[in-house]
């Protein structure tokens, strides 16, 4: 593959990902010279319009792996699309240099190293590893799970990071996946199709035209089968609400690695992530607020490096939950750069009022990777909730904070409630309805151990109950 050239590149990408009508409009737009003072539509010779209409078709084709295209207005989307096929094109340059290398080096075997392969990571925004604080246990966890079983869901309440962390480790431990790491959004939908665009993109001979229309788990499973054998692969399937929506997709165990994310305990092995210790949730916050992120090694340490002193209280407050913790550091900041600032025992104080429908906690555009606000991200998993689930997350609301329920306390009070409304109370679909509730990471513990909520599902429970959300 010597000489891989810009233009070879747009060609080649041309022929495997967009129809034939559209080709050639792609290629005179992306690899053509401008400076010849012509626009592409006079050099093609054919109408503005025309050449819009084309270009939307290639939107839509890159949507899968450039999600961004999709929210982006018509102006910015010819750019943002460059940006992106510029970040490709460097990644297949390093791939092929390294063929190269290895081939203008006759003492080394070229099956002893083969090139790595990118994979699409690119087309995600990743954040610098300096800024991601208090995982390295987990990843490393991660690893060894996935060097054990080849399948692992990283799962856990919305916001507490999954999909962060499965972006580190997909970046941490490229070097383990010769095939490359690749990455596909479950809500994007289409996972076929995801599928398919990965695969052209990891074998550009793949002739995508000839299996697009078949029916896409079928189409999924024939672009697995060009993987098989060719170096070890690390598959990342972010937010999946359900087993049953990805199981049909998933490739063979063999070499391809799958790693996903769930709110929902999936029927797999399963790793638990939960909220970030003290020292994380601070430097979190310090960095969302774009302060000097505390260094100490102990939260004493950490703590003389920052004021206020009601710091950790905030962050207690937020439940050490990552979402909240960039929410709430990116709105302060923004308060500064507005100057209004706002002092942390202000915001303490009307976060105590408002809860989760504070505006520091709802979605805002310049987090990452999409990312909702928090009442946003437990709203998805209440709603697969069945309702005396519903019904019994309200019913742990009185509850003080933080307090562990006893199985046996939850049970009367459960017993009493229904009794009081004529209703029979029935302790199989008690556990069952805490089942739904623990499977969604919506409360913790076991018969045994009692029960615990997160301080904002508590929140949560309590606005829902209040009908305030
Ligand atoms: N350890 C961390 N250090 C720094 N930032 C983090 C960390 N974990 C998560 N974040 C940030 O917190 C936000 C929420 O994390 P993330 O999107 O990974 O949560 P999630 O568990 O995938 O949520 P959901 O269930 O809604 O998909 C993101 O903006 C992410 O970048
Ligand atoms: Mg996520």
């Amino acid at each position: 593959m010597p000489g891989l050239t810009w233009r070879s590149f747009i060609e080649e990408l041309a022929r495997t990902m967009l129809p034939q009508t559209v080709q050639q409009t792609f290629i005179e737009v992306y690899a053509s010279n401008e400076d010849s003072g012509q626009s592409a539509h006079d050099r093609l010779n054919i109408s503005q319009k025309t050449e819009e209409a084309h270009l939307k078709i290639c939107y839509e084709k890159f949507q899968q792996e450039l999600p961004r295209l999709a929210e982006k207005g018509g102006g910015g989307k010819k750019e943002l699309l460059l940006e992106h096929l510029q970040r490709k094109f460097a990644g297949q340059q390093q791939s092929v240099a390294a063929i190269q290398s290895q081939r203008e080096t006759p003492q080394q075997e070229p099956t002893e190293s083969p090139a790595p392969v990118v994979g699409n990571l690119q087309s995600i925004q990743v954040r610098d590893s300096a800024e991601f604080f208090g995982r390295d246990l987990i990843l490393r966890e991660i690893h060894t799970k996935l060097q054990e079983q080849p399948r692992l869901a990283l799962v856990g309440m919305g916001g507490v990071g999954k999909t962060e962390a499965s972006v580190q480790y997909a970046t941490a431990y490229t070097q383990h996946y010769p095939g490359g790491t690749w990455w596909l959004s479950v809500p994007q939908g289409n996972i076929g199709g995801q599928v398919l665009s990965i695969t052209v993109q990891r074998f550009q001979n793949f002739p995508a035209d000839v299996y697009r229309n078949l029916p896409p788990t079928d189409l999924a499973q024939r672009c697995w089968q060009e993987w098989y054998g060719k170096g070890r692969a690390l598959v990342v399937l972010d937010d999946v609400a359900h087993i049953g929506e990805v199981q049909a997709f998933l490739p063979k165990p063999a070499e391809l690695v799958v790693l996903l994310t769930s709110r929902e305990a999936l029927d797999l092995p399963l790793l638990r992530l939960d909220v970030l210790g003290p020292i994380p949730a601070l430097q979190l916050l310090f960095s969302a607020m774009g302060k000097p992120v505390p260094k100490g090694e102990t939260l004493e340490e950490c703590l003389a490096e920052v004021t206020p002193k009601q710091v950790p209280a905030l962050c207690q407050q937020m439940d050490c939950l990552p979402l909240a913790l960039e929410l709430i550091g990116k709105y302060l900041k923004q308060l500064e750069q507005d100057e209004e600032p706002l002092s942390i025992p202000q915001l303490i104080l009307q976060l105590e009022g408002k809860g989760l429908r504070h505006g520091a906690l709802k979605k805002e555009n310049y987090l990452m990777n999409g990312q909702r606000g928090v009442a946003e991200a437990f709203e998805l998993s209440w709603a697969r909730l069945r309702d005396s689930a519903q019904r019994l997350a309200e019913l742990l609301v009185p509850y003080q904070v933080g307090a562990t329920i006893p199985h046996d306390l939850l049970e009367a009070h459960t017993q009493r409630y229904l009794q009081l409304r004529g209703q029979d109370y029935d302790h199989v679909m008690l556990r069952e309805d805490i089942r739904n509730l623990r499977n969604r990471s919506l409360l913790k513990g076991n018969t045994n151990s009692g029960y615990s909520i997160h301080p904002l599902v508590h929140r949560f429970f309590k606005d829902k109950l209040e009908g305030k959300l």
